[in-house]
């Protein structure tokens, strides 16, 4: 396998797969309550850029449903980081925002959507992602849509499986 291009040395600590052990929470005002399992690889091939899919499923019927995938960047000799995303729904997103420590805040800074993307439509996202002290990796999802400001959408925790 690739040798780790330096630039990404401060995520290393994202690389591999994550499983969620409990499912994770999914809510928002206007939809019902969810639970839900998702798996997370993050790859490189030695470039300056991390790979990574998320992939999401009912916890009960295990029904695939939400998917992402993209590209992670750094800002050489900085500590912003930049996601590049496509969701199944119809979405691209780029997300950016900073590292301390071990701790990812990253919010939109760009999103278009197919022309026919189900409503309401997404208009702003911020999420965490969070190594623990105990060796979890914890993400958390907010959004804002056409009628709903700024309120979480997700919560999970993963442990690592490879
Ligand atoms: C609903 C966006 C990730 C499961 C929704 C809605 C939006 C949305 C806009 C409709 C809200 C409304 O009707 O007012 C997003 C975005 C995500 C994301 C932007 C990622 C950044 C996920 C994930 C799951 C999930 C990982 C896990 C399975 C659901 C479910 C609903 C929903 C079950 C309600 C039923 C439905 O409308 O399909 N999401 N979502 N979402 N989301 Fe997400």
């Amino acid at each position: 396998s690739a040798e780790l291009n330096p630039a990404i040395l401060p995520l290393d600590w994202l690389l591999g797969t994550w499983e969620s052990e409990e499912p994770g929470e999914g809510c928002f005002p206007t939809i019902n309550p969810f639970r839900y399992i998702e798996t997370l690889y993050f790859s490189h091939v030695g470039q300056p850029v991390i790979n990574f899919m998320f992939n999401a499923f009912h916890a009960e019927s295990k029904k695939p449903l939400h998917r992402e995938c993209g590209f992670i960047r750094i800002q050489p000799g900085t500590n912003r980081v930049a996601f590049i995303i496509a969701q199944n729904s119809g979405l691209v997103e780029i997300e950016e925002g900073e590292l301390t420590g071990q701790q990812l805040n990253l919010q939109t800074h760009a999103l278009a959507r197919i022309s026919f993307a189900k409503e309401p439509h997404v208009q702003q996202i911020s999420r965490v992602f969070q190594l623990r002290p105990d060796g979890r990796l914890e993400q958390t999802v907010s959004m804002a849509t056409d009628n709903q400001p700024l309120m979480q959408h997700l919560r999970i925790t993963y442990h690592r499986s490879s």
